[in-house]
């Protein structure tokens, strides 16, 4: 069989085995991997349309109890001026998104579990609802925390939750996180179970072209998210950051070109492993390819995430370098996005939370403003 032929009988079956992904994320030639994205469009356009949804994003404080390896905000970089957006900002911010038609927010912080952040989350969370009369869905992303928090949240009113599990392979997950109580892989596994428990629809994901990572723990990766039956991925290529310590292996790293293109093949064969699913397209993606966003779209994902948080604190929320849009205002993300949405040729999902329709269809319960 011919290449193209056995990337669409591949593209074309119900389950695909270990060495279906591993020969689809192995594509090489231009070519075959145009068609592997043409491919994966066309499920996006079947099972979730060419609507993509807007998540407003609200990055709103990068105190962080964690020490990730990779990640910018860890606790022990020093050079971030920590802070904490007041009440007010975050209100304002999601005002924004509202008066803007985008339907949903994300509220994404630095890991903490004190009472006090716990409260103030709940109490950000119900407060937007009122003021939004409860159209503006709203998806925490703060990390791990308990059964009981998750509850607390839930019934604030964020109906999604965001928690990567960064690589699903044990083993490399112990290679990027310290090793001491914080971080711990069968707790973070446990967070996503507990999330489910709870109700939220779960997005999970990974970082794609770590240090020490092979095309095999990808290949995991795709069934793991498989497995744990995600309703919402969001995956993008891992970026060094100089003020952290895996920037010492990135003589290691994959060319930026290729993290890239792997990302996006990831998302292709994410798209056709999981038809109904919503995939984000990471702002890191763009750090890459000044339009690496829109040639996630164009292969399957169908979620964006414009930026909201104020121009002031965007330097201090630098996960990994080269992040984009720290310049900008949120007008300008929001004009920014809307052109580069319409430019692929898919249309922008207006005033809905834009929920995961394989929530809906594992449910079977509808929302009221999807
Ligand atoms: N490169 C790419 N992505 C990163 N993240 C954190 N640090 C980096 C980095 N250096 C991602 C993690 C996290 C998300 C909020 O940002 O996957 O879950
Ligand atoms: Fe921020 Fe383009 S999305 S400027």
């Amino acid at each position: 069989m011919g290449g193209r032929e056995k990337i669409i009988t591949i593209a074309g079956k119900a389950e695909l085995t270990a060495g279906d992904i591993h020969y689809l994320l192995s594509l090489a030639a231009p070519e075959e991997i145009k068609l592997l994205g043409e491919l994966a469009y066309a499920v996006k356009k079947e099972h979730v349309s060419n609507r993509v949804y807007f998540r407003g994003l609200i990055e709103f404080s990068n105190i962080c109890s964690k020490d990730c390896l990779y990640c910018g905000i860890r606790k022990s970089n020093y050079s971030p001026e920590r802070f904490l957006m007041s009440r007010m900002e975050i209100l304002d911010a999601a005002m924004f998104a509202q008066a803007n038609r985008y339907g949903s927010v994300v509220l994404q912080s630095g890991e903490r579990t004190d009472q006090a952040f716990i409260d103030f989350v709940c109490d950000i969370v119900s407060s937007i609802k009122t003021a939004t009369q409860g159209k503006l869905g709203i998806t925490l992303s703060c990390g791990e925390q308990s059964e009981e928090t998750y509850r607390r949240f839930f019934e604030a009113g964020a109906h999604r939750y965001l928690l990567r599990i960064e690589s699903s392979d044990r083993e490399l997950y112990g290679m990027l996180h310290p090793q001491d109580r914080h971080h711990d892989f069968d707790a973070r596994l446990n967070c996503l179970r507990l999330l489910k428990k709870t109700g939220f629809q779960l997005g999970t994901g990974v970082m794609v072209g770590l240090p020490f990572q092979a095309i095999e723990h990808l290949v995991g990766d795709l069934f793991f998210l498989k497995k744990i039956d995600a309703d919402m991925v969001g995956l993008g290529p891992y970026i060094e950051h100089s003020q952290t310590p895996l920037y010492l292996f990135r003589d290691q790293l994959w060319p930026s070109q290729e993290r890239l293109v792997m990302t996006l093949k990831m998302i292709a064969v994410l798209r056709i492993m999981m038809k109904d699913i919503n995939i984000a397209s990471a702002t890191a993606l763009q750090a890459i390819d000044g339009f690496g966003r829109e040639r996630a779209l164009k292969l399957g994902a169908n979620i964006i995430m414009p930026n909201l948080s104020p121009k002031k604190h965007r330097k201090d929320y630098l996960l990994y370098e080269d992040k984009p849009c720290i310049e900008e205002e949120r007008e300008e993300c929001r004009d920014c996005l809307e052109i580069r949405v319409k430019l692929t040729g898919d249309e922008i999902g207006y005033d809905a939370w834009g929920d995961s329709r394989h929530f809906i269809n594992r449910n079977h319960k509808p929302q009221p403003y999807v």
